[in-house]
């Protein structure tokens, strides 16, 4: 199967912003080792970040005409802000995963609500860069329970 893996604004700067919150990983090496993860299970891996929302939107709206089977999306502060992934997400109808490095729900209130996890087949955060491995494992053994 293909899975889709997208990383929303700043995270471009993991490894150096706020590594208290963050951790000292970089987000190449986090797509690295989500690269191999899903190479080991036979599944193929595309990946982006944007710090653009309309580039996130797009690219969800071509998951649904390239044969993606599942997303994995950290959306950083959209996650607190865009109806427009919601919708985009919503509209495309591809199973998706919301995670997060740190745990929104034991930090400011404004990141308590998110605009996706009431869509999302479930939501990983508070592991840093263990939170990728995690929802990647999780949607690989959906996508193998239902043969995709
Ligand atoms: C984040 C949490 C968000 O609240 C924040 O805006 C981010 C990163 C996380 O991975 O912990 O940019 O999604």
């Amino acid at each position: 199967a293909t899975l889709l893996l997208l990383h929303g604004p700043n995270l471009n700067l993991l490894g150096s912003r706020e590594p208290q919150i963050y951790g000292a990983t970089t987000l190449a090496e986090i797509n690295e080792a989500s690269q191999h993860l899903c190479d080991a299970a036979g599944h193929q891996l595309e990946t982006l970040q944007s710090n653009s929302e309309s580039v996130l939107v797009e690219r969800i709206h071509l998951a649904a005409t390239s044969g993606v089977n599942f997303i994995v999306i950290n959306p950083a502060a959209f996650t607190h802000t865009s109806i427009a992934l919601r919708d985009a997400l919503a509209a495309v109808a591809i199973p998706f995963i919301e995670l997060h490095l740190s745990n929104p729900h034991a930090r400011e209130t404004f990141r308590h609500h998110s605009y996706l996890s009431d869509l999302a087949r479930g939501v990983i955060c508070g592991f840093g860069a263990h939170s990728y491995s995690l929802a990647l494992q999780a949607a690989i053994h959906l996508l193998d329970a239902s043969r995709l």
